[in-house]
Parts: C-alpha cells; structure tokens; sequence
C-alpha cells in the first residue's frame, strides 16, 4: 500500500486525484495544500479520513515540505498558481509557487531519494495554427507565452536537470485542457455554465475562435497514475483525448445543453497574447502505456459537468460575484 504525498489536492484536478485514488487503488494519501482563492477544503470534506490526511501548507516551506516528503512514497505535484488570465495582472505568485515550490520539492525529494511524479499543461509548447497539421509531441522545442506557461515551463525544465544532473527518479506530463467537477468557477467551462445558471449572458474572449483541446478531468488522472505505475523514469507523457473544439462551439454546446438559445452570449475583450490553438498527440501514452481516455462523448461529458454545477451550487455560488466583479472590472 504506497503512501502518496499529493501537492495541490485541494484545488481541481488534484482534489479528482485524491477521489482517483480512493477509487481504484489502496493507496494512503497525504494532501499539502495552501488553501489558496483556488483551494477549498470543502471539496474533500466527504472523503474518508482514512484514507486521506490533509495538512494545510505551502510547497515553498522547505522545512515542512522536507517532514512529508521524507515519510512519503511517491510525490504527484498538482500545486501551481494556474489561471494564465491572473498571471496577467501580477505573475508574483506564479514564479513563487511554480517555480520556487518546485525548486522546493526537487530539493526534498532529491535528500530523501523519494520518487516524484510532475504535473504540468501542454502551454509550454506555446500555441499553433488554426491550420497547422502538426500537433505537439514530447521532443517538441518549448515557446510559452503567457506569464503562467513561462512559470510551467520553467518548473518543467527544473525536474528534467534535477533528473540528469542529480538523478531523481522523476516523470512529468503535460496535459490539455481539463473539464469536470470541481473547476473553479474562473475557468471558461464552468464561468459559462453558472453564468447561465446565475442569469447572466456567458462571456467569449475576442471572436471565440481560439481553440483548446478538451480532457475529462478523470482521463487526466487515469493518465497520471498509469505513469505513476508504469512510465520509464525520466520521461515526459503528453496527455490528450483528440477533444479540438473552438471556443464558441464549446459555448454554442453549452448554452443548448441548458436549454438557451445558442446565440446568447456577449463578445469581451481579448486575453492578451492569447494563445490561439493547443493540440496533443498522446501516441506515446497510449502506445507504451495502453491509455486510453473513456469519455470518448464530449457533450456526455458536458452534460454531466453541468449537472455537477446545477447540483452544487454550494460549492460555488458565494464567490460567484467576487468573480465576475474581478472579469468586469478588466472588461471581460
Ligand atoms: P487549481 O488552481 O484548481 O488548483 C491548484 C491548487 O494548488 C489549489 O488547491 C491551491 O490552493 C494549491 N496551491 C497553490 N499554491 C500553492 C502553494 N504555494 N502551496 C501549496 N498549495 C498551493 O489548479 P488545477 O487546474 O487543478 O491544476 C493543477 C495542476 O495541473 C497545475 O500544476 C496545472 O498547471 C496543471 N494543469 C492544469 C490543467 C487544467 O486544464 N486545469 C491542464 C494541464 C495541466
Ligand atoms: O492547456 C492547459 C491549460 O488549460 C492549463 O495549463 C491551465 O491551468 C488551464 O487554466 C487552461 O488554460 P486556458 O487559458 O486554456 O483555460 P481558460 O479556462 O482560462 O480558457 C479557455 C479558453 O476560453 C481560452 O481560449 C480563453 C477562453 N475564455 C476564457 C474565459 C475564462 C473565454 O472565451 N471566456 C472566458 O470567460
């Protein structure tokens, strides 16, 4: 039965992570997190203590960082500053967190000889054409954009000599753009669903031509814990589902799930060097590790996030207006 020391448990993926777990494995779980604006306790208060421990911490406390990781097994670092538009208004956090945390747990994980297992995005390879048939894959050079991605690419690059300079037992994936429960309402697919939930016209950034390639949260974590298993030491995995779609179609799939018309939406103001198109090609997951996603259906998927939101509007609707208040006031 490993122990797993989970970074960032509380906040989306991570916090679908710990549930993976719970799920499909016997593993014990200790959960390090800040509690930051994106972290929320309630999200694990219903799972079983246990099989979970949760310390509320920071991954920069080296001295605490240094006590989990030496009575862990294996460390899954999902703890980052994640939302590329707040990096925007002040990248200070995500050079903290992203950067020196990581630097942090390489440092831990390196005195302790304990094996770690790195999370991070497909942004560090930087965006593509609308009509590029390339897609990215492993060997491709890295060209981040945005504040956020720098930081990621920058944590990436961090594990990769810790790895081939020191020797740490350590893989990293990157994966695309996760939907599902538990996303904050500040991301695009659940911003749009509790807009129409709340009563409010759903937001697209410039013409919503833009395209992501969209991942089921829980296809996101069979992933990783498969690397975990079974990937080669050193490696990095691409993560993706073949799930392109633009913006505006996202939207249009959204707004007639929940009955409205499809055209009810408002044009906002652009991100800044937005990222126009990211796509996986996760071959060499699935050929080396026999992955395969299984919300092959996006507007299944969909429909069951939406539900989730409509469902649980606990979760989320005290900080709704705090989120929009922060959007309008920079005309998104
Ligand atoms: P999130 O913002 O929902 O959660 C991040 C969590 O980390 C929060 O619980 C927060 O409290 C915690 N945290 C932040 N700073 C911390 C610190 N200094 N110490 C301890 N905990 C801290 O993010 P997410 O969407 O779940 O992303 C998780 C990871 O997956 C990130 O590394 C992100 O880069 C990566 N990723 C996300 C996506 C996506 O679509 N959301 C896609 C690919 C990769
Ligand atoms: O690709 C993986 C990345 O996906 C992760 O590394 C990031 O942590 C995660 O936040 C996500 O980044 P994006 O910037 O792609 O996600 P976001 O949800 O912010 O936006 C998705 C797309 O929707 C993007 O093209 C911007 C657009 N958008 C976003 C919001 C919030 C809108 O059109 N309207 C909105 O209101």
């Amino acid at each position: 039965m490993p122990n797993v020391l989970i970074t960032g448990g509380a906040g989306f993926i991570g916090s679908n992570f710990v549930r993976h777990l719970i799920h499909h494995t016997d593993a014990s779980m200790v959960v390090l997190d800040a509690l930051t604006y994106a972290g929320n306790r309630k999200t694990l208060s219903e799972l079983p203590g246990n099989r979970m421990e949760f310390v509320e911490g920071d991954i920069c406390d080296e001295p605490l960082v240094d006590r989990l990781v030496s009575a862990t097994d294996v460390v899954v670092h999902f703890a980052a500053e994640s939302h590329n538009d707040n990096s925007l208004k002040n990248p200070w956090p995500f050079v903290q967190t992203n950067v020196i945390g990581t630097y942090t747990l390489l440092e831990a994980v390196r005195r302790h000889g304990k094996r770690l297992h790195h999370i991070s995005t497909d942004e560090v390879y930087g965006d593509l054409e609308l009509d590029d048939p390339e897609r990215f894959v492993e060997e491709r050079a890295y060209n981040p954009s945005s504040p956020y991605s720098s930081t990621k690419a920058a944590s990436d690059m961090l594990v990769r000599a810790w790895v081939r300079s020191f020797g740490v037992q350590a893989t990293l994936s990157n994966c695309s753009n996760n939907y599902g429960p538990y996303q904050h309402i500040e991301k695009f697919i659940p911003r749009q669903i509790t807009n129409v939930l709340s009563g409010l016209r759903p937001k697209l950034y410039g013409t919503g031509e833009n395209v992501r390639d969209w991942i089921h949260v829980d296809d996101h974590n069979s992933a990783v814990w498969a690397i975990i298993e079974r990937g080669r030491m050193g490696e990095t995995y691409l993560i993706g589902a073949d799930g392109e779609r633009n913006n505006k179609q996202v939207l249009e799939e959204i707004l007639t799930l929940l009955e409205r018309p499809s055209d009810e939406y408002e044009l906002v103001l652009d991100r800044p060097g937005h990222d126009l198109r990211y796509a996986i090609d996760s071959s060499k997951l699935r050929k080396e590790l026999g992955w395969e996603p299984t919300f092959a259906d996006f507007s299944a998927g969909l429909q069951d996030t939406i539900n989730w939101y409509r469902d649980h509007r606990d979760w989320w609707e005290a900080g709704k207006q705090a989120t929009e208040a922060k959007y309008a006031a920079q005309g998104q």
